[in-house]
């Protein structure tokens, strides 16, 4: 098996990751630092260590979702010592989440140790749509939800397309729904800067086929049997 599908596949990371692991000498097979990218092991003989610990095979994966709350990092440490998302999951498994949302979003998040799904959901070849529903102050014109459609031109380059719908307002927020496929960094809110409005809320409902219903802010739960079937079907 190739070293990089099994760091993955142990759940250490996703495939690309590992490929960063190798190239950084990070990784030890058999008591040598292994630096080439294509190396087979032989994952039933093999030692391979990583952080100081052997790397086993691992049938035992986990998915879940969690409602990220605001004020909270998507990485395992922060040096600004910020709280992490790790801080509101199970503690004895080597988890990561798919993807990230910023510090101030909150919302859906899928979370796992299974590499091999990280790279399908991430990658934009398998096309999973992320919906945010966006609450910003004052209103919104159809001409600036026409702008968003299109994709907003951000230093002469077009942002990608999204689909956006407004969903309610009062008059001093409102609500919309934006539908993207890519995960550009903080492509939402750079959307929305670029029209000009605040936002209030960003929020992610929904990855693919899997919404985040009624789970409450702070926790997290397994994917169902429904939702298990997708996440098969994206890894196929
Ligand atoms: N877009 C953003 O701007 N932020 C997120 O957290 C997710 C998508």
């Amino acid at each position: 098996m190739r070293l990089n599908k099994f760091l993955s596949a142990s759940g250490v990371c996703s495939r690309r990751k590992a490929d960063e692991l190798i190239e950084n000498g990070e990784i030890i097979v058999n008591g040598k630092v292994e630096t080439q990218l294509g190396t087979n092991i032989d994952e039933k003989k093999d030692k391979v260590i990583y952080n100081g610990k052997v790397i086993s095979l691992t049938s035992d994966f986990v998915y879940y979702k969690l409602n990220k709350p605001k004020g909270y990092i998507c990485s395992n440490n922060d040096d600004k010592g910020r709280k992490t998302i790790f801080e509101l999951l199970p503690k004895d498994k080597r988890l990561f989440s798919i993807g990230r949302l910023d510090y101030n979003t909150e919302g859906l998040i899928l979370i796992t140790n299974d590499g091999e799904l990280s790279e399908a959901i991430s990658h934009p070849r398998y096309e999973v749509n992320k919906e945010y529903i966006v609450t910003i102050e004052g209103k919104i014109l159809e001409s600036e939800l026409a702008v968003l459609r299109a994709g907003v031109v951000e230093k002469g380059i077009r942002m990608p397309k999204a689909r956006v719908q407004r969903l309610e307002t009062d008059g001093k927020i409102t609500k919309i729904s934006v539908i993207i496929n890519e995960g550009q960094n903080r492509q939402v809110r750079r959307m929305f800067e670029a029209i000009g409005k605040t936002i209030i809320l960003l929020k992610r409902v929904r990855i693919g086929e899997i919404t985040l219903g009624g789970l409450q802010r702070g926790t997290y739960k397994e994917l169902n049997r429904v939702e298990m079937e997708y996440i098969n079907m994206l890894k196929n």
